[in-house]
C-alpha cells in the first residue's frame, strides 16, 4: 500500500489496479459482493432505460474507470457513446476492451443485463452494439475548471456516471461544484442516471485503500435539484455490514432531468 493515508487523485494514475477492482466489485453479480449492490445498480438502470423516456442521440458517461456497467442499459436507446475517465491506464485498459485486443470483454455484465430483457439473445449482440457506438475514450477530471481537458462536445442528450463524484470530490462543498459543472454538458430535458455510494469512507483495490466521500442522500439530492435537475427516481440497497472491501452504508441509483 502506498503510504498510510487513503489514496486520492494522482493515485488513480499509479495505483488503480483495473483487473483486482473489476475482480473484486464485477465479476461475481449477486448478494455475496457489496451486499448486491452492482446487480441492484444494473437492474435499476434497466428499469429506468426500458421504460422509454429516457433516450437521445449522444450519451456522455463520467468517470467510466475501466469497466462500462453504466452505459451497457443504455446501448439500445442512445446512438453515440462517448466514455470519459480520469487514468490514463483505465482509458487504455478500456480502449483496448473496446477497439483493441484487450482480453477484457465483460461478458457477465452484458449478459446479465441481456437476461434481464431478452434471454433468448447472445450477450454478444448487445456488446457489438455497444462497440459500434462508442465514439472515443476521453480524458476527464472534474475537479478542473474545464473538465475534458479542451475537448469540446455539443451538450448531451443522457449523461451517466457511477461511484466517480464520490471518489473524485476530497469534500461534499466540491462534490456541489462538480454536480454544477457537469450540468453545464446536458440539454434542457435531458436525462442524467447518477449511481453512487452514501455515507462511505473508503473502498479497495487489491491492496489499496481508495478514498471515497462521506456525503448523505440528502445532499446528493439538494445538490442535483440546485443544478436546476428535478429527481424522478431514488432507490439505494444498503450496503454490508461484512463487507472488508468498503464501508458505504446504501448505494444509490437516482435518474434525474434538466429542467433549468
Ligand atoms: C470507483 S471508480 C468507478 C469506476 C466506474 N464508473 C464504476 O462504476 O465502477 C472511480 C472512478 O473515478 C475516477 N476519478 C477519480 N478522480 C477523478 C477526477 N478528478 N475526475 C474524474 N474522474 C475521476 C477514477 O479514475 C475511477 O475511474
Amino acid at each position: 500500500m502506498a503510504g498510510s493515508g487513503l489514496l486520492r487523485y494522482e493515485y488513480y494514475h499509479t495505483h488503480f489496479d483495473p483487473d483486482a477492482y473489476i475482480k473484486t466489485y464485477y465479476s461475481v453479480l449477486d448478494d455475496s459482493v457489496i451486499g448486491g449492490a452492482i446487480p441492484f445498480i444494473l437492474e435499476r438502470q434497466q428499469d429506468i432505460f426500458k421504460a422509454g423516456d429516457v433516450k437521445g442521440k449522444r450519451l456522455l458517461d463520467i468517470g467510466t474507470g475501466p469497466i462500462p456497467h453504466s452505459v451497457i442499459p443504455a446501448v439500445p436507446f442512445v446512438e453515440d457513446i462517448y466514455l470519459t475517465e480520469f487514468s490514463a491506464s483505465n482509458r487504455k485498459y478500456m480502449h483496448d476492451a473496446v477497439f483493441g485486443s484487450g482480453k477484457q470483454d465483460y461478458a457477465n455484465i452484458f449478459k446479465f443485463v441481456t437476461d434481464l430483457s431478452d434471454k433468448s439473445q447472445p450477450w454478444t449482440k448487445l456488446s457489438e452494439e455497444f462497440k459500434g457506438k462508442v465514439r472515443g475514450i476521453f480524458p476527464c477530471d472534474v475537479l478542473k475548471d474545464d473538465i475534458f481537458a479542451g475537448s469540446h462536445f455539443p451538450l448531451f442528450d443522457v449523461i451517466t456516471t457511477s461511484f466517480c463524484l464520490d471518489s473524485a470530490s476530497p469534500d461534499v462543498d466540491t462534490y456541489g461544484k462538480v454536480v454544477k459543472k457537469i450540468s453545464k454538458h446536458i440539454k434542457l430535458g435531458g436525462h442524467l442516471v447518477n449511481a453512487g455510494a452514501v455515507d462511505g469512507s473508503f473502498y479497495f483495490v487489491g491492496e489499496e485503500k481508495f478514498y471515497a466521500l462521506n456525503i448523505s442522500a440528502d445532499e446528493v439530492k439538494a445538490f442535483w435539484k440546485g443544478a436546476g435537475f428535478s429527481i424522478q427516481s431514488w432507490d439505494e440497497i444498503k450496503g454490508s455490514p461484512e463487507c472488508k472491501d468498503t464501508d458505504f452504508s446504501s448505494a444509490f441509483v437516482m435518474h434525474c432531468i434538466k429542467e433549468s
